[in-house]
């Protein structure tokens, strides 16, 4: 059913899927302002994978003109546009152009992560007696999920009816022992863009058997579109503890305060301020890489984070039900990568605010568990709003 709806969007080519208004979006750019544009999804093509599956790109417009693509593989967000505070559109997200960049390396660029967003030591964990093991893919350790992990897959994807914009649901069986993980897991992904500027990731899944879960989001933001490296940025993260990690970057399982050190940012400051490479306190790769405790609690959705660009002028609010969020500054992009529009993701070009449960969890009996049996749904949600400052 999910297929065929998919595939008959597939052979109508481009079609301009409306909420409450069949006007095509070339028509809402002209509409005036006392007739406030309808926000709308529109499909098209977006290449094929090497096994034959078709990719589709999915263009969400809000109210305000303010633009999502999102493809199906993957559930990669491919380009954001906002205004900046002169009302320009700027695309505030890296990613490339086409589909093969994103097939032949990316570092999970706009991506849905899982089963596990971030690490699991060694790739192995223990439940009920028996031992899992995961792909070893990042220095002797499981990253997001695996070689084949949630960002390199096809997604069935639909429209689904929203009271705040317009709304994606991105749904698959990830099959038992799939990247190593027990359990057929079912899961539903619905991103929101929201007419008063916000993007919503709600996260659903269910197991037959008891497994480990920990899904995110990994798009890297910049909020001056990729014109600089992201140093100036102000960051305000809501925790007033980080987790230390070895050189590996698994955790050590301390709950560390950040009041005297480069990891706070409790008070919104400039991600370049305290990052430099000398700093031994920053781990391997030379800048922030960690998860933060944050604060209030996790069952409510709270502000985790702050980011604001003053050139621009933009700033975006993140909240979520995650106890943890894991800030990463790019650390990572080194030049060797050009994105959208010829750009070349020096270092530091993009930031990401991975909302997540602490990395390593399925190990550390004392972190938030990540275990997820039958009968029990897994559920959160990210909402990160955006505005000018
Ligand atoms: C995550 C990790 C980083 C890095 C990036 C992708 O955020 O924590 O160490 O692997 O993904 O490059």
């Amino acid at each position: 059913m999910k297929n065929s709806i998919f595939n008959s969007l597939l052979v109508a080519g481009i079609v301009a899927m409306t909420v409450g208004c069949s006007a095509p979006k070339s028509q809402e750019k002209e509409e005036t302002t006392e007739e406030m544009a309808k926000a709308t999804i529109a499909s098209e093509p977006f290449g094929e994978l090497p096994t034959g599956e078709k990719v589709t790109l999915f263009t969400m417009t809000n109210a305000n003109g303010v633009e999502a693509k999102v493809m199906s593989y993957g559930g990669i967000i491919t380009s954001f546009k906002t205004p900046d505070k002169n009302g320009n559109m700027d695309d505030i997200v890296l990613g490339y152009d086409n589909l093969q960049g994103y097939l032949e390396t990316t570092p999970y660029f706009g991506a849905i992560i899982g089963r596990y967003g971030n690490r699991i030591a060694k790739g192995k964990f223990t439940i009920d007696g028996v031992e899992y093991d995961l792909a070893v893919n990042n220095i002797g350790n499981h990253l997001h999920g695996g070689l084949a992990g949630f960002d390199k897959v096809n997604w069935n994807v639909k429209e689904v009816p929203s009271e705040k914009g317009v709304a994606l649901e991105f749904k698959r069986t990830s099959p038992d022992m799939e990247e190593g993980y027990p359990g057929n897991l079912d899961v539903t992904v619905v991103y929101t863009l929201g007419d008063d500027n916000t993007l919503e990731f709600d996260y659903t899944a269910t197991t037959d058997k008891n497994t480990v879960v920990n899904l995110t989001q990994h798009s890297y933001f910049n909020l001056n579109g990729s014109k600089s490296d992201i140093l100036d940025h102000e960051i305000m993260l809501n925790a007033d503890q980080f987790i230390p990690v070895d050189e590996t970057l698994i955790p050590t399982g301390e709950l560390r305060p950040v009041a005297g050190t480069p990891f706070d940012f409790t008070q919104s400051k400039k991600i370049g301020v305290e990052i430099s490479a000398e700093n031994q306190q920053l781990a391997y790769g030379g800048g922030y890489d960690h998860c933060w405790v944050l604060n209030d609690d996790p069952k409510e959705m709270m502000l985790a984070a702050t980011a604001y660009e003053p050139n621009s002028g933009r700033a975006m609010d993140v909240y979520t039900t995650e106890p943890g969020i894991q800030f990463y500054s790019g650390n990572f992009l080194d030049g060797t990568i050009t994105g959208k529009n010829g750009v070349v993701y020096n270092h530091r070009y993009g930031f990401c605010l991975e909302t997540q449960h602490f990395p390593d969890s399925p190990n550390q009996e004392s972190f938030p568990t990540t275990n997820l049996a039958p009968g029990e749904t897994y559920h959160t949600t990210t909402l990160m709003k955006f505005y000018i400052k």
